[in-house]
């Protein structure tokens, strides 16, 4: 058995920049998300930089559950160890829940929920109980707060935040180390930059690039730090947003992104 860094959502914005930061400290790869010749592409432009490394780039769609047991049945197969999961790959869904379509609204919660906990608990079931296991989970800042108009994504990364969490105290004398991270907005896709530019200067002062979010994460990590908010101004914002209710806090987040959203058309 040899051991890989298994990252989903690999294609992403901030998956692309976790597989490179891996693939720089020499990390054998399993790159996943659902679009095979994106992975293919993905693991050649990885393999030109860095040739000595392995990678696997298998898909697998983390809303299906027949997908993810024949993901883990092929990860098996390789004799892959997995000594490392980033819970990366996230649907990020904005506007208004009644203007979802049925079909939207539960695979937001079959990807970001579902998904992301079945991988962790097949990824933890067949590790090598002699061996340290470390997992990322790509949470959000959203998950500290209800946020109107972006109500099933904030609720599905306050679950992500609170189960892992919670996990990481479960197995933390079990060789497993769970580190959550929460970041704000992210320059990744061309709607994440509009949705940080359509924020103004607050988008501004509390946005991160991928590569920055993925660096800070993996030292996180390595420290075996249990949640962590990237950026100094994030961390003052979370530490403010402990004395309103949760009330007034849903209703400014709720009045952020309905301008922002406004501004970009999304109902
Ligand atoms: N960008 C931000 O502002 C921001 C802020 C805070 C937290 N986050 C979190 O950071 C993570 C990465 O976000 P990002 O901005 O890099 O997103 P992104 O660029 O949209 O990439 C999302 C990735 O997830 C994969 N994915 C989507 N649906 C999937 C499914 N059903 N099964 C498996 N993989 C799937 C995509 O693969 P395919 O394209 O192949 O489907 C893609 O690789 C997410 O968890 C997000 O919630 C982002």
């Amino acid at each position: 058995m040899e051991n890989f860094t298994l990252i989903t959502g690999a294609t992403g914005g901030l998956g692309k920049a976790f597989a490179f930061a891996c693939a720089k400290r020499g990390d054998n790869l399993v790159i996943s998300g659902t679009k095979q010749e994106r992975l293919d592409a993905l693991k050649k432009e990885i393999n030109s930089k860095y040739p000595d490394i392995k990678i696997v780039a298998k898909a697998c769609d983390l809303s299906s559950d027949q997908d993810r047991v024949n993901f883990f049945e092929f990860i098996k197969s390789q004799k892959i160890n997995v000594n490392f999961l980033i819970n990366n790959a996230g649907l990020i869904v904005e506007g208004d829940f009644i203007n979802m379509s049925d079909e939207d609204a539960l695979k937001v919660i079959k990807v970001n929920c579902e998904g992301t906990v079945d991988f962790t608990q097949k990824v933890i079931k067949a590790r090598d109980e002699r061996m340290p296991l470390h997992i990322i989970t790509v949470a959000s800042l959203a998950g500290y707060y209800p946020m109107p108009h972006m109500a099933m994504y904030a609720a599905t990364k306050a679950m992500l935040k609170s189960f892992m969490v919670a996990l990481a105290l479960e197995m933390k004398d079990k060789n497993v180390f769970i580190t959550t991270v929460c970041p704000s907005g992210i320059y990744t896709s061309d709607a994440m930059k509009e949705a940080i530019k359509a924020q103004g200067f607050n988008g501004r002062i509390t946005a991160n690039t991928p590569e920055e979010v993925a660096e800070f994460a993996l030292k996180a990590s390595k420290k075996h730090k249990i949640i962590v908010v990237p950026k100094a101004v994030n961390r003052f914002v979370k530490f403010i947003s402990k004395f309103p209710s949760e009330k007034s806090l849903a209703k400014t987040t709720g009045r952020m992104w309905k301008k922002s959203q406004d501004k970009r058309n999304i109902k």
